[in-house]
């Protein structure tokens, strides 16, 4: 079993997305580890995708990541990893496939409704970001 780490971004609250999206967790076959509603600070946003500082998206993405609540959540399922960046779709809602979450609930390439890690160790540390071993079930 693999675990995985996601957001819910301020789009996918703001536009009342959240329970469409949780329910998709569920019948995508992924258990719920952990999960936690909260607002990021700018700084919050900067350390976690901190792998992207160098990109010309990195400052309004941090900017768009704390501008309002968001859910994230550890999830855990057989390659939960490759299996949630399926369900979510390409990082363009306009490229994304049908049926995708991308393509259902994001409005933009940056507002587009949800994170997922891109590997196991990715996600592992992603996961540290937000939840004490302690909180995990
Ligand atoms: P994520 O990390 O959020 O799951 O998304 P991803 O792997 O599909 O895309 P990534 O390349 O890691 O980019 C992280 C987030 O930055 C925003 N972005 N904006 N304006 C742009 O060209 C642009 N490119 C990326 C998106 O919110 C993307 O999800
Ligand atoms: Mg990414």
């Amino acid at each position: 079993m693999e675990k995985t780490l996601i957001i819910l971004k301020p789009d996918a609250i703001k536009n009342k997305h959240a329970g469409h999206i949780i329910s998709r967790i569920e019948s995508e076959g992924f258990k719920i580890c952990g999960l936690r509603y909260l607002k990021l600070s700018k700084a919050d946003a900067e350390k976690f995708y901190a792998v992207h500082k160098e990109r010309p998206f990195y400052s309004d993405l941090c900017s768009y990541m704390s501008s309002g609540p968001v859910i994230a959540a550890a999830l855990q399922r057989e390659s939960a990893v490759a299996k949630w960046r399926e369900v979510i779709g390409a990082t363009d809602p306009a490229q994304a496939a049908p049926g995708t979450i991308r393509a259902l609930y994001a409005e933009s390439k940056e507002a587009n409704a949800v994170h997922g890690s891109d590997s196991a160790e990715n996600a592992a540390a992603e996961i540290a970001f937000f939840f004490k071993e302690s909180e995990l079930l």
